[in-house]
């Protein structure tokens, strides 16, 4: 039996609010193997971005398990998170988050010396092209469109190559087109890599792009699909709320 690259179990998360616990998360199963990319559904409010956050170690459950590679990591300290985090998970945010005093290359470049890659400025170079961005790695992030930030960020994300690789809702803040292109971009790199992705969406046609989509609702996963050539070929699971 393999062991999963990522799993979670019965992974719950209750916030007060109002003088009152509310829940988040609801007993949550989910097992994500090596190389495998998953798209995350669900309408606003259902809990994705909160289990993205979880699964990255950015923050702890009220209760459950999470494990990378077989090794919890919902009880590590502080410290053993931080370092975990650096050279395991790359991470893609909806509104870029470059560092808006380095340039494009010095952005890729930052988690590659802090593993202390000996290799950094070939790797950042050989990333910068990937992105189509070979030549605009000396500007800075004002400097670039969004669609062109958002490449410099899915590079730096690949950089390190990660043992998860988590988007959460990495297109909110570009138009249809230069979406598409950043999800695409994002598809060749898991592929080349083959990175373990994990994508947070409300968008439906952004899932076309992964193997499987897991549909939350009310911090329940309400419905887990295999997909497989652009179709969906069936239920992996049914979870029937009640
Ligand atoms: N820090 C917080 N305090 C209180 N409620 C929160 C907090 N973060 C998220 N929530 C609530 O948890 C639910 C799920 O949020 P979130 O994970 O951001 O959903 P999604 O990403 O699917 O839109 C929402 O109802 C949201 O209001
Ligand atoms: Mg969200």
């Amino acid at each position: 039996m393999t062991i999963p690259r990522l799993e979670i179990r019965r992974l719950t998360h209750r916030l007060p609010s109002g003088g009152r616990l509310l829940t988040i998360l609801d007993a949550i199963d989910l097992s994500i193997g090596a190389g495998e990319s998953v798209a995350i559904l669900g309408p606003s409010g259902s809990g994705k971005s909160t289990l993205l956050a979880l699964m990255a170690g950015l923050d702890r459950p009220t209760e459950g398990e999470v494990l990378l590679d077989g090794e919890p990591i919902h009880n590590l300290s502080e410290d053993r998170l931080a370092i975990l985090r650096r050279r395991n998970v790359g991470f893609v945010f909806q509104n870029f988050q470059l560092l808006t005093n380095q340039t494009a290359r010095e952005n890729i470049l930052l988690p590659l010396e802090l593993a202390s890659d000996e290799a950094a400025g070939t790797r950042a170079d050989e990333l910068l092209d990937q992105v189509g961005l070979a030549d605009r790695g000396h500007h800075y992030p004002v400097q670039l469109s969004g669609g062109e930030q958002q490449r410099v960020a899915l590079a730096r994300a690949f950089a390190t190559r990660p043992r998860i690789l988590l988007a959460d809702e990495p297109t909110g803040n570009l138009d249809g087109a230069t979406g598409e292109r950043v999800l695409e971009l994002l598809a060749d790199l898991q592929r080349q890599e083959g990175t373990t992705v994990v994508l947070v969406t409300h968008d439906a046609s952004v899932a076309e792009l992964t193997d499987r989509a897991v549909h939350l609702r009310d911090g329940r996963v309400e419905r887990d699909e295999v997909v497989a050539g652009g179709d969906r070929v069936g239920y992996q699971r049914q979870v029937v709320a009640g």
